[in-house]
Parts: structure tokens; sequence; C-alpha cells
């Protein structure tokens, strides 16, 4: 049978404590606050956007949320990360990515302080992730860890297989993976054949784009496997990169996160958590 995974729930619940945090560092004279940059207006991106303002208002956190003109020079969008940068209200900066093409996307993580990088884009949280120090960590990734976490399932010893190799997800959760004790292998579009690769895992990461890519016989039976695909479809539904309907109709058991529902809720908590930790580190 399959088991979906609720990343709604997990969410409701993780941010009810967070919630509750934030009223007991408020207390002390600190309100997290984070503070978002749009460049342009690409709608999926006004979408995730509109999302974290109001998850944040709702945690009693402080939210900025700066929408810039798709013409926004390099210089401008620079010149606004380093205010936020200097701001003592803001413990969060994130600029919403893709930006467009004329901007340079890695001049726009660099400048953004690595103590306010609560995306855990920036080279220096990327570098101690890779080598076990304390940092930010990236918000889909992480979600993706304590989503596989709540089936009980012991990561330790299994074999993860990621499809993908962003920055963004692929990389980043392999590491993490890798930190749980799983051995873990990194597929991509040059992997020779993927879906043998797939079918002998313990745990898939799906992070490809590709609307119904993974197919019910690629699963291994007892498999966690988790959704990171966002794909809309013709009729304005969105979808993962796993073909659930198919999944369903197996006669084995395994886990799934569905899309929606699963991974997009758990991205904006952990990046709630994250600004929370940046607030907390005032404290000290
Ligand atoms: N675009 C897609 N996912 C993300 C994310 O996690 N953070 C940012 N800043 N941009 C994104």
């Amino acid at each position: 049978m399959l088991k979906l995974i609720d990343g709604k729930a997990l969410s409701a619940k993780l941010r009810s404590g967070i919630k509750e945090e934030v009223a007991e560092i408020k207390a002390k004279g600190i309100t997290p606050g984070l503070a978002v940059i749009l460049v342009g207006d690409d709608p999926a991106s006004q979408v995730y956007v509109r999302n974290k303002e109001k998850a944040c208002i709702e945690a009693g956190m402080h939210s900025e949320v700066y929408r810039l003109p798709e013409e926004t020079t390099e210089e401008e969008l620079l010149a606004r990360i380093d205010k936020l940068n200097k701001d003592d209200n803001i413990h969060g900066i994130l600029v919403q990515l893709p930006v467009p093409k004329h901007i340079d996307e890695d001049k726009v993580i660099d400048a953004i302080s690595v103590e306010k990088d609560v995306d855990g884009f920036s080279p220096a949280n990327v570098g101690a992730l890779l080598i076990g120090k304390e940092a930010f960590e990236p918000c889909t990734p992480r979600g993706c860890i304590e989503l596989i976490k709540t089936t009980g399932v012991e990561i330790t010893g299994k074999k993860a297989v990621v499809i993908g190799r962003s920055n963004i997800v692929g990389k980043p959760i392999a590491i993490m993976l890798l930190r749980e004790n799983a051995t873990v292998t990194i597929c991509h579009s040059r992997t020779k054949d993927l879906k043998k690769e797939v079918r002998d895992a313990d745990i898939v990461v799906a992070a490809i784009g590709k609307a119904g890519f993974i197919t019910a016989d690629m699963i291994k039976p007892g498999a966690v496997v988790i959704d990171v695909g966002i794909n809309r479809m013709e009729n304005g539904k969105l979808t993962g990169d796993v073909d659930q309907n198919a999944l369903k109709e197996m006669d084995f058991d395994c886990y799934l996160t569905p899309v929606p529902g699963g991974v997009g809720p758990m991205t904006i908590t952990m990046l709630m958590r994250n600004t929370l930790v940046s607030a907390k580190r005032k404290l000290k």
C-alpha cells in the first residue's frame, strides 16, 4: 500500500512550535525578521514569495518583501542587500531565484552576509555543511530529511539515490543523507542506467523537474520516495516528478511525499526555523 507522508501536517506541527519560540524571543526584545527580495514577475516565484511572507506573519515574525522590477540593475540589487545586511531588524535575507539573466546569481548570493544567509546558499554555508560544521542548511533539502525521519525508517546504512545535481537540492541533500550515514548515489541526465540505480534504492529523492518521470516499476518495495518536483500541468494543477497514481496501484508498501502538500510546505517551515535560529544568536 502507498503511504503518503503528510508535509502539511508536519509543517503545521513544527510551525506551531516555531510560533511559540518566536513569542518567547519577542518577550526578550527581539522579533525575528526575514527580508525576501523578488526581482521580476515570474508567476511561480510570486506564489512562493507570497507564501513565505504569509507564513512569517502567521508565526509572529517581522516580514519585509521587496518586489523589484525586472529591469533592476545588479548594482541596485546589491545595494539593497547591503542595506539589509546592516539592518538590525533583519535576521534572514533571501533573494528568490532565479534572478533575471542580466544579474549574476553568484554575486548576489555572495553579497548576503553569511550570518543572514537563511537559504544556506553562500559558499561559506555550503562548505560548512560539507565538512560537518554548524551552518544554515538549505531549506528544501532539510525539509526532505525531516520528512524521511517522520516515517520512522532508519536512514543509517540505507542506499539513497538522489536524482538531480542542483546546488539548491541535489548536491546538499546528498551531503545531508551522507551525514545521516546513508550510502549515497547522485544520478543526473548523463547517468547510464538510471532505472537500475533507482530500483536499488531504499530512499529516493527525485529533483528532476519532469512530471511523472519516476514510474512505479522503478521503485523498490518498501522504499521512501521524496518528490521534490513541482510541475504545472496544462490544466493548471501541480504535479511531482513521481507518478503517484501508478504507485498507488502497486501491491507493495512504500512511502511517498505528495505534490502538493509534501516538500513544498516544509521548505517554508525550514526557512522560518533558520530565521528563528539566526535571531536567537542575537540573544547571546
Ligand atoms: N527558488 C527555488 N527554490 C528556492 C529556494 O529555496 N530559495 C530561493 N531563494 N530561491 C528558490
